[in-house]
């Protein structure tokens, strides 16, 4: 690997991304963390940032991501694309378009958004969760194992349960499921026109789910209950989110939680399948699958790829300056295979332990979902571990074009009921 062949922000190298290197580029991240742990990538794309400086050490991306102080969410897009539905209060307000959300958030604001909505993320109300969710995943093995022949697992079995579980979390009446869960698919990565045929299309879906926020909002209030969205208009007086914050921050739950998760499913299905010694073991595991295994699930399917910051200082690293006000590009992806974090990082260990993936973040942006994804991973693989005696390739995988939330776009199996 040279510079000129370091390509790890280029939507292409995830949409060609390499199905034995867990769609990843493994080799250029090496290569940056020994040689360039601070590596300057500029871009030449109107809907690009203009530069932003990457980094990719394991300690680096920690260190960005905990320090707020330093390193400002609430001055540049939360990735490189200089549009997008979430972006900082000040920005919404010169481009006219992006609510403000907690992601894209620092200090008080923050804390008072994500104090209200983390109420609806407790251990009970989690808990509480679980015999829907183990319901939705019951529905997607029948409709899976209803199938006649070949199908692609991204379609057929990743796709609807996080939907539905999104749903339950934000509250949304099962009348508009529907047409929530379409709104929700457009979100989905925008460079990629398999997915989302053109940016107008997402712009609509966007603003109609952004009124949707509104209504879904005056619904709860009359009638609440342990969603987000309930949490929200029970606020107190001094937290109250504004307008703009209940939409900003029901588009972060739209583009954060579904995606992610099904890009996890569908990204374990894969290694799985490339992997029969351990397919073996999770289904030795399949009355309850152990935490371990979902953990590193979530380590080598690193559904995001990078976080921008912007520093509020001055800073030296590594013998480079990064000047106040410049963005740098932290990979969580890169982080996830560091070897000085991670024994073999390229092995794909369910018994890992410790495992301190950065899938979901370190610093006070940490993902508020991550024990309901982690749910219903769990319960998914338990369901379709124990119902199919085999599951087989059918075709091979494919990635979606996309460098911020990493998809898988097709992955072909066939499926043999128990
Ligand atoms: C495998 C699936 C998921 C992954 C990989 C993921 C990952 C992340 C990451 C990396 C962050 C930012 C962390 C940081 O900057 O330190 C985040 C924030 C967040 N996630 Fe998730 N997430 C997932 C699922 C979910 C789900 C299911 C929900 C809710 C139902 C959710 C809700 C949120 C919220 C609200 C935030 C913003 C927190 C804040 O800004 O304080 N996520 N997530």
């Amino acid at each position: 690997v040279t510079t000129a062949e370091i390509t790890v922000l280029d939507n292409d190298t995830y949409g060609n991304g390499d199905p034995n290197t867990f769609g990843l580029p493994l080799d250029q991240y090496d290569w940056l963390r020994e040689h360039a742990p601070v590596y300057l990538q500029e871009f030449d794309n109107p809907l690009l940032l203009d530069r932003v400086w990457v980094l990719s050490r394991y300690a680096d991306v920690e260190a960005v991501d905990r320090t707020p102080e330093i390193w400002a969410c609430d001055e540049a897009t939360v990735n490189i694309w200089k549009v997008a539905p979430i972006v900082p209060k000040k920005m919404a307000e010169e481009i006219g378009f992006g609510k403000p959300a907690m992601l894209m958030m620092d200090g008080d604001d923050h804390r008072r958004n994500r104090g209200v909505v983390s109420r609806a993320f407790t251990p009970p109300v989690v808990k509480k969760l679980e015999a829907r969710f183990r319901d939705y995943a019951r529905q997607t093995i029948d409709a899976a194992l209803a199938q006649d022949g070949a199908f692609n697992f991204v379609d057929v079995v990743a796709h609807q349960m996080p939907l539905q579980a999104l749903g339950d979390v934000l509250g949304v009446p099962e009348a508009d499921r529907a047409q929530f869960f379409a709104w929700v698919d457009k979100f989905a990565s925008p460079f990629d026109e398999r997915v989302t045929p053109s940016f107008e299309l997402v712009a609509q879906s966007i603003l109609a789910l952004l009124d949707y926020a509104i209504d879904l909002r005056d619904m709860r209030r009359a009638n609440p209950g342990d969603d987000v969205m309930s949490k929200i208009v029970q606020a107190s007086a001094e937290e109250t989110l504004s307008e703009d914050e209940v939409m900003g921050n029901v588009a972060l739950l739209a583009s954060g939680a579904a995606e992610s998760t099904r890009s996890a499913l569908s990204h374990a299905m894969h290694q799985l399948l490339l992997e029969p010694e351990k397919m073996a073991w999770m289904r030795e595991h399949a009355d309850d699958i152990p935490s371990a295994a979902v953990q590193e699930i979530l380590r080598v399917s690193s559904p995001f790829i990078h976080f921008v910051r912007t520093a509020k200082q001055d800073v030296e690293l590594h013998g480079q300056t990064i000047a106040k006000g410049e963005q740098v590009a932290i990979l969580f992806a890169s982080a996830n295979f560091d070897p000085e974090v991670f024994e073999n990082p390229r092995t794909f260990d369910p018994t890992r332990d410790p495992n301190p993936h950065f899938t979901f973040g370190k610093g006070p942006h940490s993902c508020l979902g991550k024990h309901v994804a982690a749910l219903e991973i769990k319960l998914l693989l338990e369901e379709l571990l124990q119902r199919t005696s085999a599951i087989r390739r059918a075709g091979e995988t494919s990635y979606v074009r996309d460098v911020f939330s990493r998809g898988v776009f097709e992955l072909p199996v066939t499926m043999t009921p128990a």
